[in-house]
């Protein structure tokens, strides 16, 4: 019983961190990836998860984007793979 109580805890924490993670995102993709960034991304939604994943961490080290790609550079660059995971979960298909 105090396992579970335990559990639902933990999951309660997790998840309340993985809405933080998006949350300073979503003033310019939207509060669910629906919107197109400044006018300029993708519509994230619409991306698969694994196209997130590999978008994000190419902004990391460098290897995505496009003109803007320093802006988002410096969005993802605090963020762990974790948070990665969790942000591709939430938001890609
Ligand atoms: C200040 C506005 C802004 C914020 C905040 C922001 N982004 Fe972006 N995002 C952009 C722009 C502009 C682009 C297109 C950049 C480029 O030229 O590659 C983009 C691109 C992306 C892409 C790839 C889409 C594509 O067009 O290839 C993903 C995925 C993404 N952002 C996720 C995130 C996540 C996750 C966060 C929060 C950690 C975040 N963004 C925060 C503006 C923003």
């Amino acid at each position: 019983m105090k396992k579970a109580i335990v559990l639902v805890a933990l999951l309660g924490l997790s998840s309340v961190a993985m809405a933080d993670a998006f949350q300073k995102c979503a003033g310019c993709h939207g509060a669910n990836g629906e919107k197109k960034a400044l006018g300029k991304s993708k519509i994230i939604k619409d991306m698969s998860k694994a196209d997130i994943v590999a978008a994000l961490h190419g902004y990391k080290d460098g290897t995505y984007g496009g003109p803007m790609k320093g802006l988002m550079k410096g969005q993802v660059a605090g963020l762990s793979d974790a948070d990665i995971t969790a942000i591709s979960e939430k938001i890609g298909k």
